[in-house]
């Protein structure tokens, strides 16, 4: 058996994992990187994947509208073959915050309060209502982009500018009410089941992502904290995913679900490798 493995960076813990892990039950990795195929229109297979049976992909990456979109075009094209994990529409509603959440919340799962408008008045407004605040990229990643207000009438015109500023990048505001917290949780849900969990514990600052210096800690969740993981992966269309919660004084909500989750930090603090059950998975899915 042949699995692919779709990568940005080949050295990265998580696609290095995926590799032994596929090694451990017998079968190849191929490793793919989508930036390097050629597409031509009429040819019978994508370059460098006629003979492999199933792909999981590691990681997309960024990029400018096209390239991305392109990206995206190859793992259709690739999922209409054979099975891939993620689906490409699971990374991309997994990917849109906004999206993603809306779907979370039609599913009956707790989420913050939220809000997304093109209007700065409105933002303001919801500044005020809610007292305190973040707004943060759609499509953001590792915690990068994420700005904090609080409703003050000595800051409100620099709290203005700022939001102006904002807008004038995205145009758009995803607004989401700021609760408190010096820890999340990050869930590992494959399948159905969750392999991993950790408290990201916010060392400098608060926010929790382990590239902004967050530090993993075991982390022991509750019955209905593992239900929610498991049905918020499912609400995106995830075969596997990386949920982050927020306790809250009433339980705790879900920030986001991630559709190209690194298990590094749950390696790292609790010596669990979640590609195993990610590879295992895979291969019961793959067609030979
Ligand atoms: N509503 C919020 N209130 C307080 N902190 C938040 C909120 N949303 C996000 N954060 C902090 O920012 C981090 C990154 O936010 P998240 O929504 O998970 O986006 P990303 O895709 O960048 O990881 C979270 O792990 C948490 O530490
Ligand atoms: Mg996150």
């Amino acid at each position: 058996m042949k699995i692919g493995i779709i990568v940005t960076d080949q050295g990265d813990w998580t696609a290095l994992a995926l590799v032994r892990s596929i090694k451990k039950i017998g079968a190849t990795p191929i490793l793919l990187r989508l930036d390097e195929i050629t597409a031509c229109v009429g040819s019978p297979n994508i370059p460098g994947t006629c003979d492999i049976d199933a792909v999981i992909v590691r990681d997309v990456g960024a990029g400018a509208f096209e390239q991305v979109s392109f990206k995206f075009d190859l793992l259709k094209i690739l999922a209409s073959d054979i099975p891939v994990i993620n689906t490409p529409e699971a990374i991309r509603n997994a990917a849109n915050k906004y999206y993603s959440l809306h779907l979370l919340q039609k599913s009956g799962l707790p989420v913050p309060k939220t809000a997304v408008t093109c209007d700065p008045d409105v933002a303001i407004k919801i500044l005020d209502d809610w007292g305190e605040i973040v707004i943060k990229p759609i499509f953001g990643y590792k915690g990068i982009g994420i700005t904090r207000f609080r409703s003050d009438p000595e800051r409100s015109i620099q709290n203005r500018d700022s939001i102006d500023k904002i807008l004038a990048e995205r145009g758009v505001l995803y607004i989401q009410e700021f609760i408190p917290m010096n820890r999340d949780m990050r869930v590992f849900v494959v399948g159905k089941t969750v392999a991993g969990s950790i408290y990201r514990y916010a060392e400098t600052g608060w926010i929790t992502n382990l590239s902004q210096n967050g530090r993993p800690l075991p982390c022991v969740l509750n019955q209905s904290q593992k239900e929610a993981s498991v049905l918020a992966a499912e609400a995106v269309g995830a075969t596997f995913a990386g949920v982050d919660l927020a306790e809250t004084k009433d339980g705790f909500v879900i920030l986001e679900v991630n559709g190209t989750p690194s298990g590094k930090g749950i390696f790292d603090a609790c010596g669990v490798d979640v590609t195993k059950n990610i590879v295992e998975l895979c291969s019961t899915m793959a067609r030979r």
